[in-house]
């Protein structure tokens, strides 16, 4: 709520005896506690989730309004407007109900609804809230769609209590695989700030990435990002100076879009694979083989149709150097 709202709340509030008995205030709408036109959602919307707390004083704690000020009933106001259930309905305050419903998300809220569709945008907050949520959760081009819990903590909210002024964070297991501990540290944020993210996802452990804690405001992503294009780890110069594509070893990831040369993207069935904790090497069905990190002396190695089946890869030399 603006400092100047909020004073003039204080303001009424204060003068109890004028309020009341409600004999100096007009009955116009916006004449009175409130500024003109605060029916308007983008208003008194805005001040409700900044402190809810604060309109419950007068328009009571079930929001149905009456009391010694009879106030207007905020429940039968927003059903009147179509949303008889607002107080559980998700995209209420945040998210789109028109978005498709991604059955991949658990069912939150009554009406119950696929928790995608109560991601910002839209929302209340300014830039910083809305961030990236879009790339993870909506349009998610390179990886599954993300979960909330990934992010968020493992339960979501179900009621009122969580509009607090403060973002729950609360990182899920692809976030802090390999034991990273992600930034910033879980718990309550204040809204709105602006956040730089370091995770597993991001590349916290992983060679050769660019830019490993990204801006929840930043650009998209690229394949460089995250890790290198190969990354600076074992052999992957070699293979790759040789002409080889990500797909002749990621085979269940990557893949090259036909008549193009060296263009790499993740397939779709691939998504599923791709910054999910684990590194898959799968090596293209054409070589016959299987990565095995324990060859070679711990080294790992592939016995395949390039490095003779069965026997150490690479001239036993192994993977890493
Ligand atoms: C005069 C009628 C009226 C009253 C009284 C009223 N509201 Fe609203 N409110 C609306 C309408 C209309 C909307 C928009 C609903 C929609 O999106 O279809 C809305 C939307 C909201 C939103 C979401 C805003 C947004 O832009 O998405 C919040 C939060 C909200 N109201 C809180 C409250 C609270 C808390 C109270 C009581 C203290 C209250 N309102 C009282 C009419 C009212
Ligand atoms: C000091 C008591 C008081 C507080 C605090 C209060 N209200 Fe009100 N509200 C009233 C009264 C009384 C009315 C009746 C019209 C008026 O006086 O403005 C009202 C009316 C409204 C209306 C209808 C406005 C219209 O033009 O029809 C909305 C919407 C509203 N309040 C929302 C809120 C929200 C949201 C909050 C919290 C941010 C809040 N109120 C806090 C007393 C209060
Ligand atoms: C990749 C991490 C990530 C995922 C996944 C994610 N969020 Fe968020 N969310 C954030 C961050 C970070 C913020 C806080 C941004 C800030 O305050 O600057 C936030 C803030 C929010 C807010 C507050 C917006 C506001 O107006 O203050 C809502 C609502 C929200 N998330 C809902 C969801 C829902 C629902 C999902 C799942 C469909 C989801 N988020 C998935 C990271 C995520
Ligand atoms: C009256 C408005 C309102 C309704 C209704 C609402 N939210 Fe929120 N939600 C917010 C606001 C505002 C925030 C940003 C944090 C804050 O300011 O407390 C938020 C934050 C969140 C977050 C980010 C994590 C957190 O706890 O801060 C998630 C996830 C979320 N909401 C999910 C839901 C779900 C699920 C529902 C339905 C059960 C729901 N919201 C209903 C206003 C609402
Ligand atoms: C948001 C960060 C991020 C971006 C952007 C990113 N990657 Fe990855 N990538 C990862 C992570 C994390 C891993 C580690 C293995 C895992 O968890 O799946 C990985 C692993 C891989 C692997 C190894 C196979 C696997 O699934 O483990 C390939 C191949 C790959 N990425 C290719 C790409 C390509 C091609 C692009 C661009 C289209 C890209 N990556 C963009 C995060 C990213
Ligand atoms: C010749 C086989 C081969 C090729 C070709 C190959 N990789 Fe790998 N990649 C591996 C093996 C084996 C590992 C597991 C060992 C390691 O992490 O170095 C791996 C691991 C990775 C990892 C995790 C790295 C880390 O820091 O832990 C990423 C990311 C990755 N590859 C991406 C790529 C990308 C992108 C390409 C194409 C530009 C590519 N790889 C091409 C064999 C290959």
């Amino acid at each position: 709520m603006s400092a100047s709202r909020i004073a003039r709340i204080a303001l009424v509030t204060g003068a109890s005896a004028l309020v009341a008995c409600g004999s100096s205030r007009s009955d116009s709408p916006g004449q009175g506690v409130h500024p003109v036109a605060y029916a308007d959602p983008a208003l008194h919307g805005a001040d409700a989730i900044a402190s809810l707390a604060l309109c419950q004083g007068c328009h009571q704690s079930t929001f149905a309004g009456g009391g010694p000020l009879h106030t207007p009933s905020c429940n039968k106001c927003h059903a009147d407007a179509g949303h008889p259930d607002w107080q559980t309905d998700c995209t209420f305050c945040h998210g789109d109900a028109a978005r498709a419903a991604d059955p991949g998300y658990p069912l939150v809220g009554s009406p119950a609804i696929t928790a995608n569709l109560a991601a910002p945008p839209s929302s209340l907050g300014t830039n910083n809230v809305v961030g990236a949520h879009v790339a993870h959760v909506v349009t998610a081009a390179m990886a599954s769609p993300v979960q909330c819990s990934q992010c968020h903590g493992p339960s979501l909210p179900t009621n009122l209590d969580h509009v607090d002024g403060s973002v729950l964070i609360g990182w899920g297991n692809v976030a802090s695989a390999g034991n990273v501990t992600p930034s910033p540290a879980g718990g309550n944020v204040a809204r709105d700030q602006l956040l730089t993210c370091a995770n597993y996802c991001h590349g916290a452990t992983l060679a050769g990435g660019t830019d490993t804690s990204p801006s929840w405001n930043g650009p998209a992503r690229t394949c460089t990002s995250c890790h290198g294009l190969p990354p600076p780890t074992g052999r992957h110069d070699v293979h790759v100076s040789l002409g080889m594509a990500c797909s002749y070893c990621h085979f269940a990831t990557a893949t090259e879009p036909v008549g193009t040369s060296n263009v790499e993207v993740i397939s779709s069935s691939g998504k599923a694979l791709h910054v999910n904790g684990v590194k898959d090497v799968v090596l293209e069905p054409v070589v016959q083989g299987t990565w095995d990190p324990t060859q070679n002396g711990g080294k790992g190695g592939c016995a395949s149709l390039c490095h003779g089946y069965g026997g150490p890869s690479a001239n036993g030399t192994g993977w890493n150097p």
